[in-house]
C-alpha cells in the first residue's frame, strides 16, 4: 500500500501587508516546527511578499509558492508572473485553477492546463484546484464537472509529470462560506478522482497522488474531514491567516 505524505497549504489570497506577511510567516514557522517532519506544509502569500516570506522561511521546514502563474515562462506578458520567477525566489510550488480565478476571472480548463504545464516546466510542484459550483451540484453535475477539470489538467502528461501534481478538491460553495462538505462528501469526491486517475494511468500512480480538500476547513472540523482514506490534507484559506489555527489544522493532518 502506498503511504502518501499529508499536505497542507495555506492560501493567503490577497490579504495582509509586508509586515504582516513576515510576522505571520514567523508565527507559522514556530507553531508548526514539530509537525513539519510529518506533513508537507506550504504557504502561498501574495506575489509581492514572496521574497520576504522566502527569506523568513530559510532553514525552516515550511515551503512556499505562488497562488497563480503565467502560462508562459518568459516574454511580453505585462503584469503576469512566470512560474520560473517563483522558482527563482526559492518557491517550490504553484496553485493553478483556483475557483476565484476560474469563476472570478473566467479562466477556462485550457488556460488552467497551460498554467499547469508552465509550472511543471519551471520544475514546480503544481496544485491543481478543481471543484463544482452550487448550481452544478444542484443540477447533479458535480462528479462530471470535477472529472472534466481533472482530465483537462492531466491531459497528455506522462506518469512522471503527473506525480508532481497535488489535486485540491475545493467545492466552490464551500469556499469562504463557512459551509463545508461533509466528511463523507469529501471522501466520496476524492475516491472518484482517484478512480479516474487509475483509469487514466494505473492503480499505483493513482495511489501515489495526493488529493487534498479545501473549503471552510477550521481547527474544529479538520480532523474529521482529513479522516477519509482518500483525503490527504487540505488547502486552507481564512484559517491560514491565523498561525495557531493553521498549526492546529496541520496537526490534524499528521498520520496517527
Ligand atoms: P476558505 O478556507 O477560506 O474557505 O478558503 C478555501 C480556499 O479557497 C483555499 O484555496
Amino acid at each position: 500500500m502506498t503511504t502518501r505524505r499529508p499536505f497542507v497549504g495555506g492560501n493567503w489570497k490577497m490579504h495582509g501587508d509586508l509586515a504582516r506577511a513576515v510576522e505571520l510567516t514567523e508565527d507559522v514557522s514556530a507553531a508548526v516546527a514539530s509537525i513539519a517532519e510529518a506533513v508537507d506544509i506550504e504557504i502561498y502569500p501574495p506575489f509581492p511578499y514572496l521574497q520576504a516570506v522566502g527569506h523568513a522561511l530559510r532553514g525552516v521546514g515550511v515551503a512556499f509558492g505562488g497562488q497563480d502563474c503565467c502560462p508562459h515562462l518568459e516574454g511580453a506578458y505585462t503584469g503576469q508572473t512566470s512560474p520560473s520567477m517563483i522558482a527563482d525566489l526559492g518557491g517550490n510550488s504553484v496553485l493553478v485553477g483556483h475557483s476565484e480565478r476560474r469563476h472570478g476571472l473566467g479562466e477556462t480548463d485550457d488556460i488552467v492546463a497551460s498554467k499547469l504545464r508552465a509550472g511543471l516546466a519551471a520544475d514546480l510542484q503544481v496544485v491543481l484546484c478543481v471543484g463544482e459550483t452550487q448550481a452544478e451540484r444542484d443540477a447533479g453535475q458535480a462528479a462530471e464537472v470535477v472529472s472534466r477539470q481533472v482530465r483537462a489538467g492531466f491531459e497528455g502528461l506522462d506518469a512522471a509529470q503527473a506525480r508532481r501534481i497535488v489535486i485540491a478538491y475545493e467545492p466552490v460553495w464551500a469556499i469562504g462560506t463557512g459551509v463545508t462538505a461533509t466528511p463523507a462528501d469529501a471522501q466520496n469526491a476524492h475516491a472518484s478522482i482517484r478512480e479516474l486517475l487509475g483509469s487514466m494511468y494505473d492503480a499505483e500512480l493513482a495511489a501515489a497522488i495526493r488529493i487534498i480538500y479545501g473549503g471552510s476547513v477550521k481547527p474544529g472540523n479538520a480532523a474529521e474531514l482529513f479522516a477519509g482514506p482518500d483525503v490527504d490534507g487540505g488547502l486552507i484559506g481564512g484559517a491560514s491567516l491565523k498561525a495557531d489555527d493553521f498549526a492546529a489544522i496541520c496537526r490534524a493532518a499528521m498520520p496517527s
